[in-house]
């Protein structure tokens, strides 16, 4: 088991300190009271180490460092509000322990579960379930047994190794290393004392991994790599494997904090120089030679989404796994977890704070672990490529291994040859723009006169292909988005086959139009603006159907209550409303050629 990830914002100075373990956890509220635990106020010091601060910032996460009864803790302290599930789950990923907090007088609340299920799925395995104002009810223990029961009962699916619940006077213990009179009751271990008796697995038993953060040229003679252990331990001589390509040499210096090492552990920030002259990028994993990661680009996952816009299976986003970063999309959502019981539901989006199983499919292969087996190489977080930023986290639980039966065929005949034969170039152009803007009529008309010269063409029209092919999709986020990926594949294929493909789609994302645009080559694909104000849309309203959505008959109608994104820089750019469609054909005409 390795689960040893120091936070990006711990000191140098500590990272590369084993000589007293650290005990990882993270302590959250799930009453409203902002950023009380049981660490704060008053912070237990032992004469002459006083807990050290550490607030920078970095990751949004605020660690602090203490010592108690011998033992070097690091905390981080998660306020509690629902906002701050993102801050759980990234201090969970690495953290040993949780310490959740409730309220006597409240017992369980949804929170409670939320956070419970966030640090059981990032892979936390010890727990303590503190359990705070004890005078609210009357220091009963009656009471705190009740509350303890039914968390024991909440969490028995849930993974844990150990769950110790302790009962505390106020938000924090007075001072808990007193005996609190009252509590007298009670006969487990003090938090002090429990916090003692944990162990910290050790993470250096398991084979080396070092994702490679950046390649340093500055020396002369070979590259050095740089990087933080992941996982195991390093000594020159070492055979190691280079991933994804898999290419095998040996360690030959070790460096940490400047100066040569003959060993180095799990945790720590080192640089590196191999033996051959081999092909080493950013984002590629360095590994022990005989037990290498997996590689794989289809994936079980589970995901808890943080966006506040729904996730939408079919659309891309940016997945970042230690230091790899790829394009990824949801393919499938297997189902969400009811946070309370636990019990799968399906769903088609998943609303923020789901928790749900999805299958993941990356642009590119990724080197991974699955979670259960190296929480570093396993844990991923998924980033909206609009707005930068994180919308997810989650896990790999395994590859799919479909991905790896199904090869794309080379056939002999293919796409230059039936261009060639077509004696044209192909294309798609993608019109995109409101309802009733143009889209068509324009497409229509470019056609003809594309025809009219020869050229193979074909129009895919959004209100045709959703009398067949995507007759199954409707107007919300998630099947406009399915809608457009699937048209998107069908102009690739029909690129493929030589003809000019003519789009017209309200494609209204601009996710979407540049997963689209992803699919083509550079020249290939050229994004027509058909860009007619909402009024005049409005206005002409050919198919009644503004008419209806005012009138509340027609949900989510883009321009009234669904968004559109208009491109940001488009090949052509067209304003119907000022110029005729004839005029139009005739810019767009004059940049095909
Ligand atoms: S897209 O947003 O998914 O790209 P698409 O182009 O396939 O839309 O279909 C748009 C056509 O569907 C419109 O021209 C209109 O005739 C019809 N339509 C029916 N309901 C809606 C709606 N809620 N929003 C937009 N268009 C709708």
């Amino acid at each position: 088991m390795s689960n040893f990830r120091p936070p990006l914002d711990m000191p140098f100075a500590l990272q590369n300190r084993h000589d007293e373990p650290l005990l990882r956890i993270v302590a959250c509220s799930s009453a409203g009271d902002g950023n009380a635990t049981p660490f704060e106020p008053p912070l237990p010091e032992n004469p002459g180490k006083a807990p050290t601060a550490n607030r920078a910032g970095l990751r949004e996460v605020e660690y602090r460092l203490l010592a108690i009864a011998g033992r070097r803790l690091l905390v981080a302290e998660i306020p509690g509000h629902p906002q701050f599930t993102r801050r759980l789950a990234d201090a969970a990923a690495t953290a040993d322990l949780a310490l959740i907090r409730v309220d006597a007088s409240q017992g369980l609340t949804s929170q409670t579960r939320l956070h419970t299920r966030i640090v059981a799925m990032m892979g936390v395995r010890q727990v303590i379930l503190a359990v705070g104002w004890m005078e609210r009810v009357a220091f009963d223990s009656q009471a705190f047994e009740a509350i303890v029961q039914q968390y024991r009962e909440f969490a028995a699916d849930l993974g844990f190794a150990g769950i110790q619940a302790i009962p505390f006077p106020g938000p924090s213990g007075v001072d808990w290393q007193q005996a609190e009179p009252s509590l007298s009751w009670y006969s487990g271990p003090s938090l002090p004392d429990y916090l003692e008796s944990i162990e910290i697995p050790d993470s250096t038993v398991h084979p080396m991994r070092l994702p490679v953060q950046w390649v340093s040229r500055s020396e002369p003679g070979l590259p050095g790599l740089c990087g933080r252990l992941a996982a195991g331990s390093v000594r020159p001589g070492d055979a190691v494997r280079v991933l994804p390509s898999g290419l095998q040499t040996q360690i030959e210096t070790l460096l940490v904090d400047g100066s040569e090492r003959e060993r180095a552990d799990s945790g720590e920030a080192v640089t590196l120089t191999l033996a051959d002259s081999v092909e080493v990028r950013r984002g590629d994993v360095l590994a022990t030679a005989e037990a290498p990661p997996e590689v794989a680009d289809q994936f079980e996952a589970r995901l808890l989404w943080l966006g506040e816009q729904p996730m939408a299976p079919g659309r891309q986003y940016l997945l970042k796994l230690a230091s790899q970063e790829v394009a990824a999309t949801v393919t499938l959502i297997k189902y969400r977890e009811d946070i309370d019981s636990g019990a799968r539901l399906a769903a088609k989006t998943l609303q923020q704070n789901a928790i749900a199983t999805v299958n993941l499919s990356t642009s590119a292969p990724v080197v991974f672990e699955p979670h259960r087996a190296n929480r570093a190489l396993g844990s991923f977080v998924l980033i909206d490529r609009l707005s930068q930023e994180t919308v997810g986290t989650g896990t790999l639980d395994f590859a799919l291994r479909r991905a790896s039966n199904i090869h794309w065929q080379a056939l002999d005949i293919d796409k230059r040859a039936r261009a060639a034969l077509m004696r044209q170039t192909p294309r798609c152009i993608w019109f995109t723009g409101l309802s009733g803007s143009g889209k068509s009529t324009i497409a229509s008309l470019l056609e003809k006169r594309l025809h009219a010269e020869g050229r193979h063409t074909y129009v895919l029209d959004g209100d045709n292909v959703r009398h067949g092919l995507n007759r199954d999709l409707g107007f919300t986020e998630a099947d406009r988005v399915e809608n457009i990926r699937r048209v998107a594949e069908v102009a690739k294929l029909m690129t493929d086959a030589g003809l000019i493909v003519l789009v017209s789609f309200i494609s209204p994302f601009i996710s979407e139009r540049e997963m689209a645009r992803g699919l083509f080559a550079a020249d290939e694909f050229v994004e027509v603006f058909v860009d007619t104000p909402l009024e005049e849309c409005e206005r002409r309203d050919v198919k009644g159907l503004y008419a209806k959505a005012r009138r509340g008959e027609l949900r989510n109608f883009t321009g009234i209550d669904s968004a559109y994104e208009p491109p940001r820089a488009p090949e052509v750019h067209l304003h119907p409303a000022e110029n005729t469609p004839e005029a139009c054909v005739e810019s767009l005409l004059r940049l095909l050629d």
